[in-house]
């Protein structure tokens, strides 16, 4: 798989896990487990990065970041995560990740994080409470998007596996780096979305997703004893023992076929139907969880309790990651203008400079199909088509465009993403200076 804007032969692969919490069986099933096993591709580089600079946003009690910190490091290790393989450390020893976010600030369109969706969230609460917009909301929140940013685009991540609600951050970034890009020339890849259709969600004790925010979640590594607590306090109906009982709906049913082969999901189904009590049941979902889990949770504890093995690995992982970042954020900083007084004056802000006039883009995305955008002179995406089968198709688009500007863009509505009225004014303006800058007006 490559992307258009920086054919590669290693994938590179990058995410971030806040540290505000502790890992739990929704996590391992949903990311880790999954993670894990996709980083020993060989035709994959991948970064594991701990988001503890984001948590900060989240939680205002020190103990408990540096408690989180060493428990999802410990976690991941002790699922497999080789540091050898793979670029893993912690996000506060990049310093060079909070300079890219300022860089990349001061590219970023006010009005592009007032869309973003936590912000908006928050905003519309408010609102309803009738408050002042903007109450409890730290401008931490607000920037959130563009940290995140920063994250990505330093080591140039091609794919960035996240959870649905994470998926406009991931296009805000592309956002960012063509910006930014277009201002000072190619520096950044475009990054994607990877989201994995198969991996499940899983449902927590009161059979709601199992997530923090609900306080339903069963903790990774509980001790065996608790873990067959928490999994005995499940949500059930009241059928009584004897009595068929549904697998669908059923949250417990859900979380063994989670852990389970095809086979022994199988087996519970028909000892529903047979009408299997429910203490039984739980007792089968919790031996097979804690099967998996068991070795998993040796190696966890032991590298728990030698906080100063974990630290080492982390900082080597940092070195490793800023081989990278170090060199790069000084051709970024070259790139702006932040350089050394006696280098030449030199305008390596290549594209502003030639090309101050609105631009259509083509290019093939990692699906194989084929699209253009018409950005602005300043960068800003004003057209974005659908995709083509060809890059034929893409062209005449584009040739309709240009030969019939605004009136064009009525008919093309099947072939473009949707675009608000001053989006549709915008496009028009740019395409009619296109048209004159043609016939040499
Ligand atoms: N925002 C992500 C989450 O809450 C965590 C995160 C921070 C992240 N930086 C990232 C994820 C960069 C992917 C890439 O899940």
């Amino acid at each position: 798989m490559t992307t258009s804007s920086a054919p590669s032969a290693t994938l590179r692969v990058l995410t971030g896990i806040t540290t505000s919490g502790t890992p739990h069986l929704g996590n391992y099933v949903g990311s880790v487990r999954h993670s894990v096993r996709f980083s020993r591709r060989a035709d994959v580089q991948s970064f594991y990065f701990l988001a503890d600079y984001h948590s900060l946003i989240k939680v205002d009690d020190p103990a408990r970041i540096q408690r989180s910190t060493l428990e999802i490091a410990a976690t991941w290790l002790a699922c497999g995560l080789d540091p050898e393989r793979v670029t893993f450390y912690r996000q506060s020893d990049i310093p060079e990740i909070p300079e890219l976010s300022w860089f990349l600030t001061c590219v970023t369109g006010k009005g592009l994080l007032n869309r973003a969706h936590a912000y908006k969230a928050s905003v519309d609460k408010n609102t309803a409470k009738g408050e002042d917009p903007d109450a409890d909301v730290s401008a931490g929140l607000f920037m959130y998007p563009v940290l995140m940013g920063a994250d990505i685009l330093m080591f140039n991540a091609h794919k960035v596996p996240v959870g649905r609600d994470q998926v406009q951050h991931i296009e805000m970034a592309r956002d960012m780096a063509q910006r930014f890009n277009h201002l000072y020339g190619d520096h950044f890849t475009l990054p994607e979305a990877d989201i994995d259709e198969a991996v499940a969600t899983l449902p927590g004790l009161d059979g709601r997703k199992m997530s923090k925010s609900y306080d339903n979640t069963i903790p990774l590594f509980t001790p065996r004893a608790q873990l067959q607590k928490l999994i005995g306090s499940i949500v059930t109906d009241s059928r009584a023992p004897g009595e068929p009982k549904d697998t669908e709906g059923s949250a417990l049913f859900q979380i063994y076929q989670a852990f389970a082969d095809a086979e022994e999901t199988e087996a519970l189904r028909r000892a529903f139907a047979d009408g299997i009590a429910w203490s039984e049941a739980k007792q089968t979902v919790f031996e097979r969880i804690d099967r998996e889990i068991a070795p998993l949770r040796a190696r966890y504890e032991e590298l728990i309790n030698d906080p100063a093995q974990i630290e080492r690995i982390l900082l080597a992982g940092a070195e490793k990651a800023r081989a990278l970042s170090r060199p790069f954020i000084g051709r970024l900083r070259h790139a702006v203008g932040l350089r050394k007084l006696e280098t030449p004056a030199t305008t390596t802000a290549p594209k502003a400079a030639r090309t101050a006039k609105p631009s259509f883009k083509q290019y093939r995305e990692s699906d194989g199909r084929f699209y253009f955008k018409l950005l602005d002179a300043d960068g800003t995406l004003l057209l974005q088509s659908r995709a083509f089968a060809s890059p034929q198709e893409a062209g005449r688009a584009i040739g309709t465009l240009q030969a019939e500007r605004g009136a064009a863009l009525a008919a093309l509505a099947e072939q473009l993403e949707p675009v608000d009225n001053a989006g549709l004014r915008a496009a028009t303006d740019a395409l009619e200076v296109l048209a004159r800058l043609a016939s040499g007006g």
